[in-house]
């Protein structure tokens, strides 16, 4: 297990001493790794071609005495002031809705560089070059950090130029791309390609392409900066850290680039119920996904080891809350803990953010004590490293469908929220230790029980087809409101909503009512009589082969169809045309589901109490299952079969108490899966 952190020693070099005292700290609290070099462009290429690899070299040597893994980034995150001042086109440039013609930023913050720039390119080629020549073979290099959290978006006359050549590839002529961007509405038809300049939200196909553009050009930048390292240390691994649901790089395409997906995760649990209830699944949710996105484990690359400086206040950790998220990372696929930072620097404007060696700068410090037990506990777990989670229930959270219900001038705010609608249906399986897979409208669906799409928006070509032989094949698939409303290129599906799902789903939708804040109405279910309270959003359906499970309790469409089920082949297809006031109606809904497919849950033998939760990381001979309490207090959990708990070497049986914050790792045979 990797237990590190970024590491800047490139700002204490004028500090005699320190770095022998970060690396006797190191030690201490069992930091096994760092993360070195991802603002380092001034301190490596202090003037245009006078390299100072120096301070490194002494970095990377200690780190190997240290028995230490270095992951080693490449600088671009930052440039160096002499090279905006020099080359401006590789400064950024950005419009804004309200002023279409982009403006260069001056020299200042970071992750704001061209994509495009020949020159920055270069510039990196080099640099890079420069740094897998000289570490190849160096027994710290242990994976490549390139650049960090990559910024798309660039509009400068390069990037635009890129765009419409990125376009001329997408669409050949012209007329197809007038047809595909509806150009017609306002006048904004295209009779050359040069005219294709200012970014025009009133043309939503054309700022959905434009998305999907930003993220390949940048992810082109990606590539194209990690070739020399490929080239020179090809069995070093490659990663660039990803942010939650970003919303401008499409991480599903990312990740194909990725050899290990790494994130950045910053949770802020501070004691309140809504940590356990709501922030820990929607957690889960993103290390899930990035679990999913190669069906592999994780790195999460960083994580605060105290207080979070952006997120005003920048509270403290409560005791025991560092070690519970950290191994709730692992829970879900992390191969390792690692933080930001391990230093914290005296200056600019991340001084306030925790650290493991926080100002004081020893070890005297409560945060630096959580980080050392908890790099104990990863010691106890290095028999986990390299197993899987087993999913049998996919949930889709697509990029491009999000980019086109964000495009769209309206329907509603609400509406808009494709992570929080995943989440929603996330939870009912996350309370029950049931594993999920995240997927995107282009993932295959075999192999799972259970596929559900919320507010998948756009339907790209295939996908209607892909879903009627999943159903009936067997499969169980949900969708929800605002499912299946436009095609690829963001034009409306004509012939009734859910478009090429209306055959599967065996409803029809016309309309779509969206209430008024605090607005709400009722939905009652005939077998067993349960009503729910909706709000915000309810379709308007008719059932066509549908059977009627669920019926609007009020308003003009009162008694008319709320939840269908369809029977497909040998499967079914829901639809769940409102939104739920709260967990009930889907905690119920799901849970009737997992009964009858009898999925598999981490912990079978015992009902998990509010907010804590069960995952099982299976490797080839033993399944490990993280049993984590994301409460401020205590829990009792009755379990029916004894096993052994990784973090204390006990046996764990019958009536056992997890303490606030607690985690058992529960190591059992691969058999009793
Ligand atoms: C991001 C960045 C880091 C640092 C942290 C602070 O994740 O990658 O450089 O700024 O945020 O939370
Ligand atoms: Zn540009």
């Amino acid at each position: 297990m990797l237990h590190g952190g970024d590491y800047n020693p490139d700002q204490w070099l004028h500090v005699p001493g320190i770095i022998d005292e970060d690396f006797r700290l190191f030690k201490i609290a069992g930091i096994n790794s760092a993360s070195v070099g991802i603002f380092a462009w001034s301190a490596l290429e202090p003037e245009e071609g006078r390299f100072e690899f120096g301070w490194l070299d002494d970095i990377m040597n200690r780190a190997a005495d240290a028995g230490m893994a270095i992951i080693l980034a490449t600088p671009s995150g930052g440039k160096p002031a002499w090279m905006a001042e020099k080359y401006p086109e590789i400064r950024i440039m950005s419009s804004s809705p309200e002023h279409h013609e982009p403006r260069r930023e001056e020299q200042c913050l970071r992750h704001n560089h061209c994509p495009s720039s020949p020159v920055f390119r270069e510039k990196c080629r080099i640099m890079n070059t420069n740094l897998a020549k000289r570490y190849a073979g160096h027994p710290a290099l242990a994976m490549w950090h390139v650049s960090n959290e990559y910024r798309p978006g660039c509009e400068c006359p390069l990037c635009r130029a890129e765009f419409r050549k990125w376009l001329q590839n997408k669409y050949g002529s012209l007329k197809a791309l007038n047809e595909a961007w509806w150009t017609s509405f306002w006048s904004h038809s295209f009779s050359s390609w040069e005219q294709i300049g200012a970014l025009d939200w009133s043309v939503s196909p054309m700022m959905l392409d434009w998305r999907r553009f930003s993220s390949d050009r940048m992810l082109d930048f990606f590539i194209n900066e990690s070739a020399p390292l490929r080239e020179f240390t090809p069995d070093i691994p490659v990663t660039t850290n990803f942010m939650e649901v970003y919303p401008h790089s499409d991480y599903w395409r990312w990740a194909e680039h990725a050899d290990v997906v790494t994130w950045d995760a910053y949770p802020q649990y501070h004691d309140t119920e809504e940590d356990a209830l709501k922030k820990m699944p929607y957690f889960s949710m993103l290390h899930d996904m990035n679990r999913s996105f190669k069906k592999k484990p994780f790195l999460m690359i960083e994580s605060s080891p105290g207080p979070t400086n952006w997120a005003m206040p920048a509270r403290l950790l409560r005791p025991g809350v560092l070690r519970m998220k950290s191994l709730h990372a692992v829970a879900h696929g992390s191969d390792g803990v690692c933080y930001f930072q391990l230093r914290k620097g005296r200056g600019g404007s991340e001084k306030f953010h925790g650290a493991v060696i926080d100002h004081i700068g020893s070890e005297d410090n409560r945060m630096f004590g959580e980080v050392a037990e908890t790099g104990k506990d990863l010691t106890r777990l290095a028999e986990v490293v390299g197993s899987g989670i087993r999913a049998r229930v996919g949930i889709i959270y697509d990029w491009q469908s999000r980019w086109a219900l964000e495009s769209a001038a309206g329907p509603s705010a609400f509406a808009k929220k494709t992570a929080d609608a995943c989440a929603r249906h996330y939870r009912p399986f996350w309370k029950n230790g049931v594993a999920v897979d995240m997927l995107n409208g282009d993932s295959d669906l075999s192999g799972y029980d259970i596929v559900i799409a919320p507010r998948l928006y756009m339907l790209r070509g295939g996908f209607g087809e892909r879903v009627e032989k999943f159903v009936a094949g067997g499969g169980d698939f949900i969708a929800t409101y605002l499912t299946g409303i436009v095609n690829e290129s963001d034009l409306a599906f004509t012939g009734g909503w859910p478009g090429p799902l209306r055959k599967v789903l065996g409803i029809l939708s016309r309309e779509i009512d969206y209430l008024m804040p605090e607005e709400k109405n009722e939905i009652g279910f005939a077998d067993g009589g349960k009503r729910y309270e909706v709000s915000e959003v309810c379709d308007l359906i008719r059932a066509e082969t549908a059977e009627v499970l669920a019926e609007y309790g009020g308003d003009f469409y009162a008694g008319t169809p709320a939840v269908t089920v369809n029977r497909f082949g040998k499967g079914r297809a829901f639809y769940i045309a409102a939104e739920p006031c709260d967990d009930g109606m889907l905690d119920d809904f799901y849970g009737k589901i997992i009964s009858e497919r009898n999925l598999p849950k981490a912990l079978p033998d015992c009902d998990l109490p509010p907010g804590v939760s069960a995952v099982r990381r299976s490797g080839a001979d033993a399944g490990f299952i993280f049993v984590i309490n994301g409460n401020s207090a205590p829990v009792k959990l009755h379990l029916a079969k004894p096993r052994t708990d990784l973090l204390t070497g006990k046996t764990v049986d019958g009536e056992t108490e997890l303490a606030r914050y607690g985690v058992m790792v529960l190591k059992e045979s691969a058999a009793a899966e």
